[in-house]
């Protein structure tokens, strides 16, 4: 089994559900990055909820002081809107791609916010994320 870890920063539990079924794919358990500040995984899913267009602030921190110089990176978010979520992934891409990362792939899917998106993430949304995760494992 590849060395892979999945770490969330999820404020709602939205995007704790689309990591806990990555998880499960690859039979591990996800983490909380707010409690997990350190890891060695060669490979990791790093997932956030969008919050004011950026990722959640514990999962910057854990971008921010980590070297992830020859290691691979998933990243996988949920947002209100698309575009929300696009910017918010480009914010991790793009600060994971400064501190050396090679980006496997990434998975965004629409989460629930007041009325909006109601029951995102649903069963299609985590069946994907289960289909992305064995695809980036087949690719790490
Ligand atoms: C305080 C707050 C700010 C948000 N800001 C945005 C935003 O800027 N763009 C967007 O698309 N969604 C935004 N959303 C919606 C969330 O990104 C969406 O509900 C997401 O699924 C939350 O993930 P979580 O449940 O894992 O925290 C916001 C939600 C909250 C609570």
């Amino acid at each position: 089994m590849t060395d892979v870890s999945v770490l969330v920063d999820s404020r709602g539990g939205n995007t704790r559900k689309v990591a806990d079924a990555m998880a499960e794919e690859m039979g591990i358990k996800a983490k909380d990055v707010a409690t997990s500040p350190t890891d060695d995984a060669k490979v990791l899913f790093l997932g956030s909820g969008t919050y004011g267009g950026k990722p959640g602030e514990a999962m910057m921190k854990f971008v921010g002081s980590g070297d992830f110089s020859g290691r691979k990176v998933a990243i996988f978010g949920t947002s209100g809107s698309l575009a929300g979520g696009q910017k918010m992934i480009a914010t991790m891409e793009d600060a994971l791609t400064k501190k050396g990362a090679t980006i496997l792939g990434i998975y965004h899917c629409r989460g629930k916010m007041f009325l909006v998106n109601w029951g995102h993430p649903n069963n299609e949304d985590l069946d994907n994320a289960k289909k992305f995760a064995q695809e980036m494992l087949n690719k790490s």
